[in-house]
């Protein structure tokens, strides 16, 4: 399928992989719309760049009607990239800082969907792509919440996907291993201190950083958002890195346990 005349919503397309996919994407000629919550002088290479809080109702629809009224309708394609972290022991994160995370990287992805999809079943074509992670399917100890984000949209876009298959719109999850963006530094911080958390939440943390400094080039996640967008009918889910795709495999083969123990040396536990 050809992409020229694709209309394509980016959310969160200031940074890393969400600024990557918009700018690769209009590179092939769709027509992309990408957002940030404080547009105000900023741009995009080759989009166009709209305000959006996916936290708030009012933004998401104001949002989706502006593309709506400059596109007479059509959204093809919505990104739901927009997302951000959090670091501590599940016991230091406060109900108020999980609820936080979970109304951008869960909630956020769910408005921007019902706002999205009424207008892919009017032309009764479309695709949801949601961005999860590895951490969508092994959780990492000082990332229970991050990771209890992601597990969730898992299910969501899982269950989704089922619901509008007959409605030819398609639900696709994106999960790629560390990418080189600012999300590690940027990641929200337990503020609650537990002291015997406190080594191993700091070497988490560290380690967190310095894996996603030296993850892949958002290009690569954006060249299979790209594949996603091109195919006619994308496939339920996409790793991205050999971290995410060597998960998918030891998740689906290992027994828990050894499983477990996998995850537990990846995260630098020994
Ligand atoms: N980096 C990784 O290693 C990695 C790995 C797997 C999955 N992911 C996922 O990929 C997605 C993008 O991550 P990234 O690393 O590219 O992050 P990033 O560089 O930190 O960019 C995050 C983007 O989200 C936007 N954003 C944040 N909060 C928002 C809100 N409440 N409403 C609307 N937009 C908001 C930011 O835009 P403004 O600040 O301009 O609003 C920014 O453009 C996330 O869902 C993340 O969980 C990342």
């Amino acid at each position: 399928m050809r992409t020229e005349a694709k209309v394509i919503l980016v959310t969160g397309a200031t940074s890393g992989i969400g600024k990557a996919t918009a700018e690769l994407l209009a590179s092939k000629g769709c027509r992309v719309f990408g957002t940030s919550r404080d547009p105000v002088g900023k741009s995009g290479r080759g989009f166009e760049l709209l305000q959006l809080d996916v936290t708030s109702d009012s933004s998401v629809a104001a949002c989706v009607d502006a593309v709506a009224e400059r596109t007479g309708g059509r959204i093809d394609v919505l990104h739901n990239n927009a997302g951000t972290g959090i670091i501590g022991a599940a016991e230091e994160v406060t109900p108020e800082e999980g609820m936080k995370l979970f109304q951008i990287n869960f909630f956020g992805v769910m408005r921007m969907t019902n706002a999205v999809l009424p207008l892919m079943r009017a032309r009764k074509a479309g695709t949801v792509i949601n961005m999860s992670s590895s951490g969508g399917v092994a959780a990492l100890p000082f990332a229970a919440l991050y990771c209890a984000t992601k597990f969730a949209l898992e299910g969501y876009t899982e269950a989704l996907r089922h619901e509008l298959r007959p409605l030819n719109i398609a639900a696709v999850v994106v999960a790629p291993g560390p990418v080189s963006t600012p999300a590690g530094d940027t990641a929200m911080r337990a503020e609650r201190h537990i002291p015997e958390y406190a080594d191993r939440r700091k070497k988490a943390d560290a380690l967190s950083v310095r894996g996603i400094r030296g993850g892949m080039d958002p290009r690569r996640v954006a060249e299979t958002i790209l594949k996603v967008v091109k195919d006619d009918w994308p496939s339920p889910r996409y790793p991205v890195g050999l971290q995410s795709r060597a998960t998918n495999l030891a998740h689906g083969l290992l027994p828990p346990s050894t499983f477990e123990a996998a995850v537990r040396w990846g995260a630098g536990l020994g």
